[in-house]
């Protein structure tokens, strides 16, 4: 059973986990996250989504190395460009995200949530339909002590990965979630812009 975690406590302190050890995580646990996520919303409660568990290392080593040409090309290879930029990511956030790109097989579970007949959708809200379920996924894993990060790192080999995961041709995946018990870090409050930069009241820039 996982330890009581207060809601508010919970979505105060639940930053990406990207260090993560390759302890196995039971089924049941698996399972139990799971079904918390899928109480999440969709438009109508259509629930035209599939959550596809991956464990296999060979298919994990394949989708891996998509994974890390992704993030070599968008960031591995800025790296003086990203951390010289004031608003840029800081170094302990550019260290651990590469140490997820390089590490992200041996993460125990990875969750790839999958919208079902949105390979071509034009809806600019489409990930509304699932996004909030898997916000669902994390917090139940923080529940139960395990970490995770929302990754799209991979995307560039869409079909790719579609056909490793046996996806029909329409479906999209909308993330990776690699799952597993920190072996570093802590669940430190997320550090975000003040509140009054960014509510407003009735009107946008109205503070
Ligand atoms: C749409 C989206 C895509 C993301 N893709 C990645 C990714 O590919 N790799 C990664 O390490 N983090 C990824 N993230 C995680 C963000 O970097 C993270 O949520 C943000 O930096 C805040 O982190 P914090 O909650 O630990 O403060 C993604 C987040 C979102 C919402």
């Amino acid at each position: 059973m996982p330890e009581p975690l207060d809601v508010l406590e919970a979505l105060h302190s639940t930053p990406a986990r990207r260090y993560l050890s390759d302890a196995p995580i039971p089924d049941e646990i698996v399972r139990d996250i799971l079904d918390a996520a899928v109480r999440g919303p969709s438009g109508g409660n259509t629930q035209r989504w599939a959550w596809i568990v991956v464990r296999d290392p060979e298919v994990k080593a394949k989708i891996a190395e998509f994974y890390l040409e992704g993030w070599d090309k968008a960031y591995g290879v800025n790296r003086e460009k990203i951390l010289a930029d004031p608003e840029g990511m800081s170094a302990a956030s550019f260290n651990a995200a590469d140490h997820l790109a390089n590490h992200l097989a041996e993460a125990p579970v990875w969750i790839f949530p999958v919208l079902l007949g949105a390979a071509k959708s034009q809806n600019p809200r489409l990930g509304s339909s699932i996004y909030g379920a898997v916000q669902q996924l994390m917090l139940a894993a923080r529940a139960h002590g395990i970490g995770s990060t929302l990754t799209t790192l991979y995307m560039a080999h869409e079909p790719e990965v579609r056909t490793l995961l046996g996806l029909p041709d329409d479906a999209l995946t909308m993330a990776l979630i690699p799952l597993g018990y920190p072996a570093k870090g802590r669940w430190a409050q997320p550090k975000r812009r003040p509140l009054d930069e960014v509510v407003f009241f009735e009107k946008f820039k109205t503070p």
